[in-house]
């Protein structure tokens, strides 16, 4: 198996830095637009034979690590929260959480039930694989998820979550705590399922204040880290606008922090302490600029990371539509030999 990824999250020293990026397969790739013109996303998710194929079409990239194909917001569904992705305007939720009342009502499921069609198109995608690079599984966050549950779709303030925290913090912590069940049950299902490795997406997390974030988030989420210590596979922990955030996050776990672009990897790095992996942290916009400043935003990131033990580049958040699957590849090829250079 081509190991650079997990050697890496080991913090293990590798002949090139190994390379994934978030939303690696999607729209802006023709093989994956040609799946979505006859089948919904749901559908894809729900299709284990489906989302494996598209797990596995990012391969032709150069990758060294596929993320199964599927979404934070299913676990929801069998919570009692349905949704769907309606055009343009992204997840909409049906019936989003209005009062404390609606928490109690909120189904605490098992993953291997109700999900488990995320756990087989893991055993497909391994197969399909046949050791070529390792799997990733993810989950949503709490928080992440919680902001959807209160807000009923995207936001741009987040004004419904924080009032609900806010008012209500006996019933916001019973909220977290629910989702952390799920999220860590999930977590350790997929890993049972055969991933090699799962990433905690709290994309929406920097929202909040540090003192917010350590009271009313760090101790869910830090529960959930724990419970996948007996497991021994490594972990991810992802957010967005995370720069007062991050010494709180490393302290609620994660073998390796995923960076933004807006925090300069070395400082990051320096901050979460190099005793742990650190992801990141192209500003996925860079795709769309001409190959030379591509690739001298890359090289700044590798010099960041200065040749150190742990270091995986990814985007700082999800590829874009609009981005070139020819660029990615000539990214990916970038990366390796320029890392193998230094
Ligand atoms: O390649 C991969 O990264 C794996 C697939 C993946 C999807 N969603 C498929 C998807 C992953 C890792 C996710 C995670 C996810 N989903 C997050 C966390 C990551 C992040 O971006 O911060 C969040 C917040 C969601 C919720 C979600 N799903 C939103 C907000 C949207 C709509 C936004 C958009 O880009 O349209 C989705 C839809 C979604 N999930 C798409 C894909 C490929 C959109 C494409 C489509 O409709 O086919």
């Amino acid at each position: 198996m081509n190991d650079r990824f997990l050697r890496a999250l080991r913090r293990e020293p590798v002949d090139a830095t190994p390379v994934w990026f978030m939303r690696q397969a999607g729209r802006y790739m023709p093989e994956y637009r040609a799946i979505r013109a006859n089948y919904t996303l749901l559908e894809i998710c729900k299709q284990p034979e489906l989302a494996a194929e598209v797990t596995l079409q990012p391969l032709r990239l150069g990758v060294d690590a596929c993320i199964l194909f599927a979404d934070i917001l299913l676990p929801l569904d069998p919570m009692g929260c349905p949704f769907s992705f309606e055009k343009g305007e992204g997840p909409v939720l049906h019936a989003p959480i209005r009062e404390v009342a609606d928490v109690d009502r909120l189904r605490v499921i098992d993953p291997r039930e109700s999900l488990a069609y995320v756990l087989e198109g893991i055993r497909l995608s391994k197969q399909a694989l046949g050791g070529k690079v390792p799997l990733i599984a993810f989950a949503g966050a709490p928080f992440t998820l919680a902001s959807y549950l209160l807000e009923g779709g995207k936001s741009a303030n987040f004004l419904k979550t924080k009032r609900f925290m806010i008012e209500h913090p006996q019933a916001w912590h019973a909220l977290m705590e629910k989702l952390s069940i799920v999220v860590a049950d999930l977590l350790i299902a997929q890993i049972d399922a055969g991933a090699d490795a799962v990433q905690l997406f709290d994309s929406w997390v920097g929202q909040l204040s540090p003192h917010d974030y350590r009271t009313s988030v760090q101790p869910h989420v830090k529960g959930i880290f724990d419970k996948l210590k007996a497991r021994n596979v490594p972990s991810i922990h992802f957010g967005t606008g995370t720069a007062t955030l991050l010494e709180a996050m490393a302290e609620a776990g994660g073998s390796a922090l995923g960076l933004d672009w807006r925090m300069p990897l070395a400082e990051g790095w320096q901050r979460i302490g190099h005793d742990r992996a650190c992801q990141g942290n192209l500003d996925p916009c860079m795709l769309l600029a001409p190959e030379k400043a591509l690739f001298a935003a890359a090289d700044r990131i590798l010099a960041e990371a200065n040749g150190r033990n742990g270091h995986i580049f990814n985007v700082g958040h999800g590829i874009v539509p609009e981005t070139c699957p020819e660029v990615v590849r000539a990214l990916v090829d970038h990366v390796h030999e320029a890392s193998r250079r230094l």
